[in-house]
């Protein structure tokens, strides 16, 4: 058990890539922190330092009392589960599972019993005997995930444990990640450019972008108060509707009802709104607390219980995303009227990205 404490941690590559600018976390003992953002935003490269696979440029890292900066990763009590799993394929499971305990020379009746601890939490003591070659994607993993858990180390490490399965498959396991992470409590770390994934998992979330955290926070407050636009688009699917508001100050071409607005609008101004916090209105039926948009409808997309209907803000105005309960018949071209809540309108300083209020 242990608590990781990241100090401003960079990463230049030989060549001068700076892949990492600066990053400060503190993850707590036993916490589930995922690590998220968009391809080559730096998540594996400061996993690969937290685990030693990457030397580190400056800042420093501690795993629990220990600063482990120069220490080898087989000395900083980590475990890493990979996308690739990378099993010993000429291996039975139970010798994959064996394996690291053995090279650090366990008594044999140690390593009996946590293989067999372990192959009972992740369910794969029948599976022991068989090669890697003849398990499902979903087994591999398990056994992946195994071979983590009977090193009992201070903390887990995940890089995309989870890409390389099947969509179904992959929110069982994720399911089972979570649990088996609750009931060991063992502190980790998980990366993931899977938003839903991540919204899922982490008890703290940290969304990163360009090598620097974006914002970092418990799920649900990242997705109600995004520090940025990058956070407010990144998480949430479909994404926050933004309106950009014209350099006259005025309100977007077809938004009508603003002037309730908390904090007003100006030059400069982004507004959000997500699609749950809009619905679709008969003209002139929107209540007091809601602004309306006119929309042309660009498209329908059915997800089962409820739809999003599209629609394009006037002439060249942004496409907005309104959420309707069961499935939408709208053609394309149709003229519809939304309206949103007043107190779900996020607003953003245009220019830096960051959020006004
Ligand atoms: N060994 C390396 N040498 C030089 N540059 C590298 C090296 N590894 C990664 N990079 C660069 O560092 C940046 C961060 O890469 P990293 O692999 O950490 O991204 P990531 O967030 O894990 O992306 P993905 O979601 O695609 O896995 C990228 O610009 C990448 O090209
Ligand atoms: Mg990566």
């Amino acid at each position: 058990m242990a608590r990781i404490e990241l100090t401003d941690i960079r990463k230049v590559y030989p060549g001068g890539v700076e892949a990492v600018k600066g990053v400060s976390l503190g993850i707590d003992d036993g916490e589930f922190v995922v690590l998220v953002g968009p391809s080559g935003c730096g998540k594996s490269t400061l996993l690969r330092m937290v685990a030693g696979l990457e030397s580190i440029t400056s800042g420093t890292i501690q795993i629990g009392e220990r600063v482990v900066n120069e220490l080898e990763p087989a000395e900083r009590d980590i475990a890493m589960v990979f996308q690739n799993y990378a099993l010993y394929p000429h291996m039975s499971v139970r010798q994959n599972l064996e394996y690291g305990l053995k090279n650090r020379k366990m008594p044999k009746p140690e390593i009996a019993r946590r293989v067999d601890e372990a192959a009972g939490i992740l369910e794969i003591a029948p599976l022991l005997a068989r090669k890697p070659g003849q398990l499902s994607g979903g087994q591999r993993q398990r056994v992946a995930m195994g071979r983590a858990i009977v090193r009992e180390p201070a903390a887990f490490l995940f890089d995309e444990p989870l890409s390389n399965l099947d969509a179904k498959l992959r929110v069982q396991m994720r399911a089972e990640i979570r649990r088996l992470q609750r009931r060991l409590a063992t502190t980790s770390l998980y990366v993931t450019h899977d938003q839903l994934e991540a919204m899922t998992l982490a008890d703290q979330l940290v969304v990163m972008n360009g090598g620097r955290i974006e914002q970092a926070g418990r799920p649900m407050d990242l997705y109600e108060r995004p520090a940025t636009l990058f956070v407010a688009t990144f998480i949430g699917s479909p994404a926050m509707n933004l309106v950009p508001l014209d350099a006259a100050g005025g309100a977007g071409e077809g938004l009508v009802g603003l002037d309730g607005l908390p904090g007003g609008v100006s030059d400069g101004v982004v507004l959000g709104i997500r699609p749950e916090h809009m619905r679709l209105v008969e003209a002139d039926a929107h209540e007091a607390g809601e602004f309306v948009a006119d929309l042309t409808v660009t498209g329908v997309e059915v997800v089962g219980a409820e739809s999003y209907v599209f629609g394009a803000l006037a002439e060249k105005g942004p496409e907005i995303a309104v959420r309707v309960p069961g499935y939408s018949h709208l053609e394309p071209g149709t003229k519809v009227r939304a309206a949103g809540r007043l107190d779900a309108v996020h607003r953003f300083d245009g220019a830096s990205g960051r959020r006004l209020d």
